[in-house]
């Protein structure tokens, strides 16, 4: 076994011996359930840990993660996550959290094949190309992929707000707030974008996605 191997159940001893000593029923108090007020959707960048980067503990936020942070409508996956958080977890908030430096963005800006992942990547090509006249107004490469990284979350709140899901649990009067947020790797901080969207009106500029759900 190599040595990293060993070390990572080695850290797991020690976690739980140090949560222990803090709370002699840390464990006990987490096996029944969970209430997480938080949905995070983020990158599986491993440079970008939810749980860590906003200092939540075990049983705070339900996460998922895939490449570039992306909420794909067709994505059984992240709507079965979905589903659970809204409709059984009843989370309150979720954030799309995507990351300056994020290489499924980069992949989606240049012309090689990756293999396999050019399909995950085509939907990030499809944003690029609806905002290609701001993206190519930027002269200097790195801001160009600053931007994309931030239009590319922007757009992921917009499709998990029109998900039949979040609009159906809006209708029904549950409170619920989804937001989008870039992290820089450089810094460690969050940044708000400002597309925060906590009811079906917020979603009025998108009607042809609106849904009527009977009563
Ligand atoms: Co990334």
């Amino acid at each position: 076994m190599s040595e990293f191997y060993k070390k990572i159940i080695e850290n797991n001893r020690n976690w739980v011996a140090s949560k222990l000593s803090e709370d002699p029923e840390f464990f006990l108090k987490l096996k029944d359930a969970q209430k997480p007020p938080l949905l995070w959707i983020g990158c599986s960048d491993s440079r970008v840990p939810a749980n860590e980067i906003i200092g939540t503990k075990p049983g705070e936020v339900f996460v998922h993660r895939n490449i570039a942070n992306m909420v794909i409508h067709t994505d059984m996956n992240m709507l079965s996550v979905l589903d659970y958080a809204v409709n059984v977890l009843k989370v309150r908030h979720i954030i799309v959290c995507g990351h300056y430096g994020c290489g499924g963005v980069k992949a989606a800006m240049s012309n090689n094949s990756v293999g396999l992942i050019d399909n995950w990547i085509r939907h990030i090509k499809d944003g690029y190309r609806f905002s290609k006249d701001e993206i190519q107004s930027i002269s200097d490469e790195e801001k160009k992929f600053d931007r994309l990284v931030e239009l590319n979350t922007k757009q992921q709140v917009l499709n998990l707000a029109v998900t039949s899901i979040v609009q159906c649990a809006w209708s029904k009067g549950q409170e619920l707030s989804i937001h989008g947020w870039v992290y820089g790797l450089d810094t460690g901080l969050v940044q708000d974008l400002d597309v925060t969207f906590s009811s079906h009106e917020d979603i009025r500029n998108s009607s042809v996605y609106k849904l009527e759900f009977d009563e």
